[in-house]
């Protein structure tokens, strides 16, 4: 238990339990189980409480099954994107509460062979399913010039990428850009400080973003499950970036005026200094939550 909550720290966990009342019993679902923080969490708010789970991430799944041993018969998990939980042996209707705690955990970000960092080398990768064929070494170095700079404006919010893009088209013509190192070594060599915001982080973001295709039919797929969704159970999103906030808040929102969604929060639930303190990735958590009319 200690060792993978070293590996990720779950955060807004009270929040999320609350939000979910989980506390009252019955049957949730964790799109993004990762290593099991919140889904341990929910399961031990009551005793009677089942527990859905689905993670694209097999290694975290099985990390998971092994932290969760104690809730033997008390949860299921599915190798899958939550996208795809209407081919899941999953009743939604009968769900009290969802929980998407969105995009990459810590253990992902800092497993040296995974890519996703660029803190250390390593090749280019950067798939949460590593059984899809599409990596980040891919985009780099088959993308069109005009395709790159999209996905460094949409998914980076780079405003002007084009100095970016035009390096790393200049340096693949010689040579494939491989790894984390490389690609660190071409950003930085136009933007050799680090700012407030970091160019590099941004492009790492982004193409984080397109490899998983993170943020794509997101919005439609929570403004479709509501109606679907019974009526009092209570859905909670928790976005780490701008990009992903805002597709949690329209979703909410249209949800609302739809007359299927009370909004539970009228502005994000964020972290207190004290979790802040403790767990650095929690600065930028924001929590938004509903529950279905
Ligand atoms: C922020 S972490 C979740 C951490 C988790 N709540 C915990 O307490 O350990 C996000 C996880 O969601 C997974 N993920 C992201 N998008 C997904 C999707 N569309 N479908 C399924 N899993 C996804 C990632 O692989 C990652 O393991």
């Amino acid at each position: 238990m200690d060792d993978l909550n070293k590996k990720h720290i779950p955060v807004l966990v009270n929040e999320v339990v609350e939000l979910l009342r989980a506390a009252e019993g019955g049957i949730f679902f964790d799109g993004t189980v990762g290593l099991g923080g919140h889904s341990a969490a929910v399961l031990e708010a009551a005793p009677g409480n089942f527990l859905y789970g689905t993670d694209r991430d097999i290694e975290a799944l099985e990390l998971t099954r092994e932290r969760l041993a104690g809730f033997s018969g008390r949860y299921e998990f599915f190798k899958a994107d939550f996208r795809e939980i209407e081919s899941l042996p999953i009743e939604i209707g009968k769900i009290d509460g969802f929980l998407f705690d969105l995009g990459v955990s810590s253990f992902q970000l800092d497993e040296p062979g995974r890519g996703f960092s660029y803190s250390q080398s390593a090749p280019l990768d950067m798939r949460m399913d590593k059984e899809q064929s599409l990596t980040a070494c891919e985009v780099v170095n088959s993308y069109s010039y005009r395709e790159l700079c999209e996905i460094l404006k949409k998914y980076g919010e780079i405003g002007g990428p084009v100095k970016i893009v035009e390096q790393i088209v200049f340096h693949r013509k010689n040579k494939r850009i491989e790894s984390s190192a490389d690609l660190k070594e071409i950003v930085r060599r136009i933007y050799p400080r680090k700012r407030t915001m970091d160019p590099l982080s941004r492009v790492f973001q982004a193409l984080r973003i397109e490899v998983n295709r993170e943020l794509a039919g997101l919005e439609d797929f929570f403004i479709e499950l509501f109606p679907k969704m019974k009526t009092g159970a209570r859905i909670v999103i928790i976005s780490f970036h701008s990009l992903e906030d805002r597709i949690a808040k329209n979703a909410l929102r249209k949800g609302k005026e739809a007359g299927l969604i009370e909004i539970l929060t009228k502005k994000p639930i964020t972290a207190s200094e004290v979790e802040k303190a403790e767990n650095a990735r929690s600065r930028s958590a924001k929590l938004r939550g509903g529950r279905k009319c």
